[in-house]
């Protein structure tokens, strides 16, 4: 599998759709697949969503999926509200054009509208990952839309007929590849009016090698989106975090935007040695705006449904030079209190010599990952990675580490810095010991999932 698709949220349930080649653990005859979870930690596969058509339209690339609570379509059939996924098709002569799903049992099964596609491709090549909104100061929806190394915005009335209203890009961001799966949404600033939103993952070109996704905040009108800042923004320096984008129709109930990213990288994605099964997605991630030293910055920190989850099994101050195995193997989720001034240095390990490093220094303003001695290393993976401290520090700040089986989710205060990572060593890193710190102790929380 790789990116997520179709995350809307109705009754209870969030539905998870992706990237998915139901006959081969690379990437192919992409399908949508599909998956369900009243709590966003436990999903229940379903049966494939949207089934590609190799000689017709095509595979079924990335896209989203909204409720359409007032039936805009006219899609309804019976009480539910229609869900209407969007989504691209990309046909044996790579000619890319978007297309229109719809459920009318609140999520379970879909089907493709008879009148695919919805918008004809205008000459370009890569023209894909339509993301949906719907735009309630103008009454209408908006498609942001992914189209070379820029985003396309549209409008529609009633997610039928599609009318391009303006573009994104061309003199901001970063370029050092094709831009996908772009998301669009407004968010509450702390002490004012709302501020929107826009997600543009890009690959290559991330701050670390291969695929990342940058973020943007500014202004919207429903047809043009202008940004406050002129600075290069990342979601999350890691090499593993790609392709996120948020849920839909949770905001009906919940004031919440929820993104869960795909846990890889195209550098390296078709290669990593998982057997079976390849591809696994970011636990649920809870979308934030935070002002620091007057620039407004976007946080990413789990979702509180882990917290929920999760139960203590240790706690302790750990000093330089102290060792520990944790109990269990499940996913551990670690919390250090670090302060304003952290310099320390963690090493998890195997008992056969493998290590993942991470190294986190106030002074040099910077996180870092190193998994060069991690296991697995090929295609580039066996790397550095680097963080800056994008956010202050202060006295009671946060070093949160989810490590669940071959990933390392790493947060500081809430998301605010984040750091996401896979490894793939051959046993499992269980001991972690704390090389070095220039306090005298480090207070530690452990807790498993
Ligand atoms: C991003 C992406 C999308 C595309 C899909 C194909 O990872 O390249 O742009 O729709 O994957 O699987």
């Amino acid at each position: 599998m790789n990116d997520p698709n179709g995350m809307v949220y109705l009754d209870g349930v969030f539905h998870l759709l992706f990237q998915y080649n139901p006959g081969d653990s690379v990437w192919g005859d992409i399908h949508w697949g599909h998956a369900t979870s009243r709590d966003l930690l436990n999903w229940e596969e379903q049966p494939v969503a949207l089934a590609s058509e190799p000689d017709g339209l095509g595979m079924i690339f990335s896209g989203g999926a909204v409720v359409d609570g007032e039936n805009t379509s006219g899609f309804q059939r019976g009480d539910r509200p229609p869900l209407v996924a969007t989504f691209t098709h990309h046909d044996k002569h790579e000619v890319q054009v978007q297309s229109l799903a719809v459920s009318t049992d609140g999520g379970q099964s879909w089907e493709k509208y008879p009148h695919n596609p919805v918008i004809a491709n205008p000459g370009i090549k890569d023209f894909r990952d339509p993301k949906v909104i719907w735009h309630r100061a103008g009454g209408h929806w908006v498609m942001v839309l992914a189209v070379g190394d820029r985003v396309h915005f549209y409008r529609s009335g009633d997610l039928k007929d599609w009318a391009l209203a303006g573009e994104f890009g061309r003199t901001r961001g970063a370029h050092g590849g094709v831009w996908e799966c772009p998301d669009l949404f407004p968010l509450p600033v702390p002490d004012g009016k709302e501020r929107w939103c826009l997600l543009v993952s890009i690959n290559p070109g991330g701050p670390n090698g291969g695929s990342a996704t940058q973020y943007f905040i500014g202004d919207f009108d429903g047809e043009a989106f202008v940004p406050e800042h002129e600075d290069i923004r990342w979601l999350d320096y890691g090499t593993d975090n790609y392709a996120g984008v948020t849920w839909d129709g949770l905001q009906r109930v919940d004031d919440r935007r929820l993104l869960i990213g795909w846990m890889s990288n195209w550098q390296y994605a078709n290669k990593v040695p998982t057997s079976l099964w390849r591809g696994a997605m970011t636990i649920p991630r809870e979308l934030s705006l935070y002002r620091d030293r007057d620039t407004l910055r976007l946080a990413n920190g789990p979702a509180r449904e882990v917290d929920k989850a999760r139960r203590r099994v240790a706690a302790m101050q750990l000093r330089a030079g102290n060792s520990i195995s944790p109990p269990g193997d499940s996913a551990l989720d670690l919390v250090l209190k670090i302060g304003e001034a952290p310099e320390l240095e963690l090493e998890f390990s195997t008992g056969i010599g493998e290590r993942l490093l991470l190294a986190l220094s106030a002074e040099r303003g910077e996180l870092l990952v190193d998994r060069r001695e991690s296991g697995w290393m090929e295609e580039g993976f066996g790397c550095e990675i680097s963080a800056p401290l994008v956010h202050g520090l202060h006295r009671d700040s946060e070093l949160r580490i989810l490590i669940d089986g071959s990933s390392m989710e790493i947060f500081i205060d809430g998301g605010k810095t984040a750091l996401t990572a896979l490894f793939f060593s051959s046993e499992p890193l269980s001991r972690m010991a704390l090389r070095r710190t220039a306090s005298a102790a480090v207070p530690l929380a452990l807790y498993r999932l």
